[in-house]
């Protein structure tokens, strides 16, 4: 039965329809519609009154050796899975026998580039805009074979089997080609983050001695500047999705340098035999971005991902067949290569495309000629959340431009309609919704294509609100997951029926997810009323370790009695009453000030960003003091309307970041954002300084998924935050 409070909201509700409502409009003659409305408004209220709402248990306790803690297994497999289907256990096994399983269906597909042309913007800057036709597709035969042929041809140009090879490139086919062609010949992949700088890939390909590099062209024309200090390179096979300078090639000719082309060619005319590797090999060592210091390699087995996949594949309902996936994350990031990787096991078509090309306005799509997804029309997307925090902007700003009639029948059916995801009697009712969404949110849904049914999203926590206006005006649910390279992407990972905010959902298929408690911090198992403690993910999909760093890989990583595999993650979370797992903190943001209480900078920067002074906020929290202070870029249109109310004359931006007045009014606000978040008095900055300079991905301060990158942003600005604390 459904909750108490429900019933009698309802309850008053039905009251109030019968005594005064109905009479009323008998009166005035309104006949059919109305009892037509009202049923649409009141079977529902009875129908959750009978039935209530009965949770699902989707994970349960897991007694599991190793270290005392809190283990859940997901509930709908009474073991953990460990591959897709029998005989599936490698990645290259997978590819081959789908590509037999599903032979003449469409495999990867990448659009034909029509022209290529440069307009002038009117500062005399050139902007590059492509004319891109519809997608030219491989079948998985056809793609099977493309790999097979690079992987010959690879072994035909010279490459040392025992040595590494890398891949830097955008994400395109002939990443996935490429990757499958090395698995063949049992070779270890090396992959590098595009973004990372020039030291980080310096660092990468010379610490795991990769003799051969594919490359996009883009990528091609970083190499000269660097080749003298890669000393194990031999070989450069170079994707020509660009015209490449022959001056660039003329620079790196002390290699081997081949078109990715000729090398397929080179694989066809001269077969080679096929090494295949086993489960336990290393595919990939995955080089990420960390939030600190050099990028660590990660090694990733076969089995790693083969396990992964076989658990996403029982995330998404009616995986396969008539499935479009669109593929424009970098595939340098496990997320995006767990998830074509799913797309493969199931015989669904991938078609590539790019950030700046994915719709029909994205930068670089020509005007008048259309973007990627109005061409693919895809079904399934993976997002982080950074991108649909983006596209729900932009919705609420052309909305709220547009005004009028407009945004009220807007606003009036989103609130109906998220009444009825969460269950309240305001909600709208089936017919009624099919009517919004052919008026409101065809169009909506027309920017990413009309037909996508189901969005995966990873990477960092999606908000709330954000996953609601995907459910609303997208019209789809959004399986939000959890995990890390180390973890091979999957640890958590929402069913498509939960449609509560903010959770990761219950442990994958193929892992145990415990908490262990983390008493310094004051997160236990014996919390009330949930479990609360370190994540710690253990199973079939734990990675190998780092690349030639023992020390940092025997410190969070530990095998068990019964040897099992577990990940210390280092964030914090809790376990609902339904086996979901909730992200409530992260161990590196806690900080112990000097009269021993905590402060968790994260919890305390979510809080303080609600003001609307605030665009980037960063919290510092010296152990050796007992206050924390915050930098602060602010708002600048914000600020600069309340100088302009408030008389204050500033020489522009910087010097009004200066202000003392300014502080004043910034720090004002933040208190009245602690008060509301209910903090407590040492956690809300004694002091703050505001910054005029955005933090971008560019400017190195914040991940690209917008996190913050903290030691950069203590570097930066180390006077800064030295002054603040005299
Ligand atoms: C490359 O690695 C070797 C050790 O393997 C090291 O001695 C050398 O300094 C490194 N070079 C660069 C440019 O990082
Ligand atoms: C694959 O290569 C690795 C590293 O060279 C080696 O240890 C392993 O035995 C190979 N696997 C097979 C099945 O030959």
């Amino acid at each position: 039965m459904g909750e108490v409070s429900d019933d009698n909201s309802n309850l008053s509700f039905l009251k109030r329809i019968a005594t005064s409502d109905v009479p009323l409009l008998k009166e005035y003659g309104v006949n059919g519609v109305v009892v037509a409305l009202l049923l649409a408004v009141v079977t529902p209220v009875l129908l959750s009154m009978m039935f209530g709402k009965k949770t699902k248990q989707r994970a349960v306790r897991a007694n599991v050796g190793g270290e005392e803690g809190f283990a859940m297994r997901n509930s709908r497999f009474s073991s953990l899975v460990e591959v897709p289907w029998e005989g599936a256990t490698t990645m290259s096994a997978l590819f081959e026998m789908a590509s037999k399983k599903y032979s003449r269906r469409r495999c990867l597909g990448t659009r034909k580039l029509i022209k290529r042309e440069f307009v002038e913007s009117s500062d005399g800057r050139k902007f590059e805009k492509l004319h891109l036709g519809e997608y030219e597709w491989d079948t998985y035969a056809e793609a099977f074979n493309r790999a097979c042929n690079f992987a010959s041809g690879l072994v035909k140009m010279g490459h040392d089997l025992d040595s590494h090879a890398a891949i830097f490139s955008d994400t395109r086919a002939e990443w996935i080609i490429a990757a499958q062609g090395c698995f063949r010949q049992n070779l270890t992949v090396v992959t590098i983050y595009a973004s990372l700088g020039e030291d980080a890939l310096v660092h990468s390909l010379n610490e795991t001695q990769v003799s051969t590099l594919i490359c996009d062209s883009k990528q091609l024309k970083k190499i000269p500047a660097i080749s003298s200090k890669l000393q194990s390179l031999r070989h450069i096979i170079y994707i020509e999705d660009e015209p490449v300078e022959a001056e660039t090639l003329n620079q790196v000719k002390h290699l081997t340098t081949l078109s990715f082309t000729e090398v397929e060619e080179l694989g066809k005319t001269s077969s080679v035999d096929a090494r295949l590797p086993s489960s336990s090999d290393t595919a990939v060592i995955m080089y990420t971005s960390g939030s600190t210091g050099l990028p660590k390699g990660v090694m990733i087995t076969h089995g790693n991902m083969v396990a992964t996949t076989a658990a996403v594949m029982t995330i998404v309902p009616k995986l396969g067949m008539n499935d479009v996936y669109l593929a424009y994350l970098p595939l340098a990031h496990v997320f995006e290569l767990a998830g074509e990787t799913v797309m493969l096991a199931s015989g669904t078509a991938i078609g590539y495309g790019s950030t700046l090309t994915m719709t029909d306005t994205s930068n670089k799509i020509k005007k008048g000629t259309k973007g990627d997804v109005s061409v693919l029309n895809p079904t399934l997307i993976i997002s982080v959340p950074a991108i649909l925090d983006r596209i729900r902007d932009a919705v609420f700003k052309k909305v709220g431009e547009k005004g009028g009639l407009t945004k009220k029948l807007f606003d009036f059916a989103y609130k109906r309609n998220l009444a009825s995801i969460e269950g309240s009697w305001f909600g709208s009712w089936a017919p009624e919704r099919m009517i919004w969404d052919t008026i409101i949110y065809k169009p909506i849904r027309a920017m990413l294509g009309g037909r996508v049914r189901f969005v995966l999203c990873g990477g960092a926590p999606l908000s709330g609100d954000t996953q609601r206006f995907m459910n609303i005006c997208l019209g789809v649910p959004v399986g939000q997951g959890y995990g890390l390279t180390e973890t091979c992407a999957g640890a958590a990972f929402t069913e498509w029926d939960d449609t509560s905010v903010g959770r990761v959902g219950p442990p994958l298929p193929c892992c145990y997810v415990k908490l262990v408690s983390w008493e310094e911090g004051g997160y236990k198992i014996s919390d009330y009323p949930m479990p609360r403690g370190e994540v710690v993910v253990g199973g079939h999909s734990i990675t190998k370790g780092y690349f030639s760093n023992e020390a940092k890989t025997n410190e969070v990583y530990k095998v068990d009695e019964r040897g099992i595999r577990w990940f210390y993650t280092g964030d914090i979370g809790q376990f609902h009453p339904d086996g979901c797992l909730e992200i409530i903190d992260r161990k590196k943001d806690i900080v112990k000030l000097q009269h021993g209480e905590y402060v968790s900078l994260g919890k305390v920067e979510s809080a303080l960003a609600t003001s609307s002074y605030v665009e980037s906020i960063m919290v510092y929290a010296d152990p050796f003091h007992n206050y924390c202070v915050a930098l602060v870029v602010p708002v600048r249109q914000a600020l600069e309307k309340w100088a302009q109310n408030s008389g204050i004359n500033c020489e522009g931006f910087e010097e009004l970041c200066q202000n003392g007045q300014a502080v004043k009014e910034v720090q004002q606000s933040l208190s009245k954002a602690a008060k509301a978040a209910r903090l407590e008095r040492f956690e809300v900055p004694a002091k703050i300084e505001l910054l005029p300079e955005p933090w971008t991905p560019e400017s190195g301060l914040v991940t690209a998924a917008l996190k913050l990158k903290r030691e950069q942003i203590k570097a930066k600005f180390k006077d800064d935050l030295d002054k603040l604390y005299h």
